[in-house]
């Protein structure tokens, strides 16, 4: 697979990575699948994705312990990034950004993927009672310790941004600030071709400075794979369930974008797929993106690293700019 250098810690991956959040967390049947979401790591290091997104809070933990069974047995063939600073209660998530449980989570994240250093550990969200400062002057102390090489920062989503100002203000406010501490090697945020928003600044102002970019979402959460029905439903723990973009009616009136990446795909042979052409379309917004596609299957492993070789002619990528805006928003 094309591998990728990103960030000014120059963090070598593969150019698609693996988000493991729907193996325990988000999605419907996540915590029935253990044995095939493992399996589905081992795929994705052997065809060379070897960055594993994962997060304390997905599970919660068990989806650490999950990538660590993988770890044990081949950490060299892996890039790990993990992330802190989101707690899960019983009907409820909160942040804490002090630096004494910032030190204590890493620690446990290290046990539950049984390995002795994190290639890269982020900032899921900042604590709005903590100063970013403080909580990233902690993160900064694990790289120095050894522990972590390198550091990101979760975007704010758009669930979690106020109604003035883009969507990505909060999220450069706080790089910024940030920035003064320690070097940020990396920024996590949604990037899709129904979620394109982050090419307006936020990937701009991670390109001018080195930071990498993590794709977050970038099969807008299934539906851009053209493999989920309008009306078909979701089971109560599934997001989706209560996300404005899944309602029949949304899910229906936002297929013209499905056909438009099928037809792209068409042009490029028989087995492409709107998956790859929607990851393609990520790919081809820089070489310092980075696509982590979540999947807890095998087959859409395989599918999703395929990508890296589809290349989108210019007509592909007009085609694909001049798709209508995906209708329904958390505004
Ligand atoms: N930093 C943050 O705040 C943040 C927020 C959200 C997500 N993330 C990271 O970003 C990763 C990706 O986001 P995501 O997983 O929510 O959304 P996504 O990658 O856009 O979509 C995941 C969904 O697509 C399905 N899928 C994957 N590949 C497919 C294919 N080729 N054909 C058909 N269906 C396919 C998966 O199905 P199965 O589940 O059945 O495999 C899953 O339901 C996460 O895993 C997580 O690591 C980070």
């Amino acid at each position: 697979m094309e591998r990728r250098t990103i960030g000014a810690a120059a963090l070598a991956v593969g150019a698609v990575g693996l988000g493991c959040m729907p193996m325990s967390w988000a999605y419907s049947g996540s915590r029935q699948r253990g044995e095939e979401s493992l399996r589905a790591v081992h795929r994705a290091l052997d065809l060379g994705s070897t960055l594993l997104d994962t997060a304390d809070m997905y599970g919660p933990f068990t989806n650490e312990l999950l990538v660590g069974r993988a770890l044990k047995e081949r950490r060299q063939d892996a890039f790990v990034s993990t992330k802190v600073g989101l707690l899960v209660g019983e009907q409820h998530i909160v942040a804490n950004g002090r630096p004494g449980y910032v030190r204590r989570a890493c620690d446990a994240s290290l046990r539950r993927l049984q390995t002795d250093v994190i290639d890269l550990y982020q900032l899921h969200r900042a604590d709005p009672e903590v100063p970013v400062e403080e909580t990233w002057g902690a993160m900064a102390d694990l790289v120095r310790a050894g522990k972590v090489r390198a550091l990101g920062l979760c975007a704010v989503g758009a669930r979690g941004r106020r109604r003035s100002g883009g969507l990505h203000d909060a999220t450069i406010r706080q790089l910024k600030r940030v920035q003064q501490v320690f070097p940020v090697s990396a920024v996590e945020a949604e990037l899709s071709v129904w979620s394109p928003e982050a090419l307006d600044t936020l990937l701009p102002w991670c390109a001018s400075r080195g930071i990498g970019f993590l794709a977050a979402m970038p099969l807008g959460n299934g539906f851009l794979t053209g493999t989920l029905r309008p009306g078909e439903g979701f089971e109560p723990d599934d997001m989706r369930a209560r996300h404005p973009r899944f309602t029949a009616e949304m899910m229906a009136a936002n297929q013209p974008i499905v056909v438009g990446l099928r037809r792209v795909a068409r042009r490029h042979g028989e087995g492409v797929t709107p998956a790859q052409v929607a990851l393609a379309w990520v790919l081809a917004q820089g070489r310092d993106v980075v696509p982590v596609p979540g999947t807890k299957q095998e087959r859409w492993v395989t599918e999703n690293a395929a990508a890296t070789a589809l290349r989108l002619t210019e007509r592909d990528l007009a085609e694909v700019a001049e798709l209508p805006r995906a209708l329904g928003s958390w505004d």
